[in-house]
């Protein structure tokens, strides 16, 4: 796994989510026995933490208040335009964390599976919410890999209106931050691991395997 100063050395834009809860869970998660409702929950928990990290710097407004002592001025979340997109299958296991963290967030889903063949990205399904270039679009998917999926994704909601958008996932390879990154310099990523590298069928090494199937015990 690469360290920020790693990511920062080889030029590749990637925010590395480094707590030590996140770590372990990872690892869990990783086991190739771990069974797929436990993988599930772990990866619920996580993308409670990627959700924080990836809205750290959203605008906040005050609003006046009482508590049961006094009157304050307190900070609240300015509007309610944020979208989560979810590239399906996988990205719905991030999803459910985002929307424990963010219920008001609007949702909308790319339908995208990779052919195992030629790697490319294939869209099956389309639906976002309305006005996508007011919100603030938060794309998951816990994989990143080659990036075609994410790259094909960002650029169709891009098409859709799309202008503020971040990608978040769980695990990346290094060649996927580096393509990602060179379509999409605008798209900050947000990640629990960058690992070594892509084998020879486009699957992340060490990795944890095909996320879809293990999320939903599909193999
Ligand atoms: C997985 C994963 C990503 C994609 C990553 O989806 O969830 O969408 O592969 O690979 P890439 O970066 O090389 O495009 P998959 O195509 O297996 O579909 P699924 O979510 O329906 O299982
Ligand atoms: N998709 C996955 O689910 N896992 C990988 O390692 C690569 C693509």
């Amino acid at each position: 796994m690469l360290t920020q100063e790693e990511l920062d050395e080889k030029g590749l834009q990637a925010t590395l989510l480094t707590h030590p809860l996140v770590r372990h869970k990872l690892t869990l998660m990783r086991d190739k026995d771990l069974a797929s409702a436990s993988f599930r929950m772990l990866l619920r928990e996580i993308s409670w933490l990627l959700c924080f990290e990836v809205t750290k710097d959203l605008p906040l407004e005050m609003r006046a208040i009482e508590t049961p002592v006094a009157p304050m001025e307190a900070p609240v979340l300015q509007g309610k335009k944020l979208a989560f997109i979810s590239i399906l299958r996988a990205g719905n296991g991030l999803l459910d964390g985002m929307l424990d963290v963010i219920p008001s967030a609007r949702v909308g889903h790319v339908g995208l599976y990779r052919d195992p063949e030629t790697l490319q990205a294939v869209e099956y399904y389309y639906k976002v919410p309305k006005a996508m270039e007011d919100r603030l679009i938060i794309v998951v998917d816990p994989m990143l890999a080659t990036a075609n999926s994410a790259i094909a994704a960002v650029e169709r909601l891009k098409q859709g209106g799309a202008k503020n958008m971040r990608f978040v996932c769980l695990i990346s390879a290094p060649e996927g931050v580096k393509a990602f990154n060179e379509a999409h310099p605008d798209v900050s990523i947000v990640t629990a691991a960058v690992d070594t590298h892509l084998n020879d069928h486009g699957y992340i090494v060490p990795g944890l395997g095909d996320a879809g199937d293990r999320i939903f015990g599909t193999k």
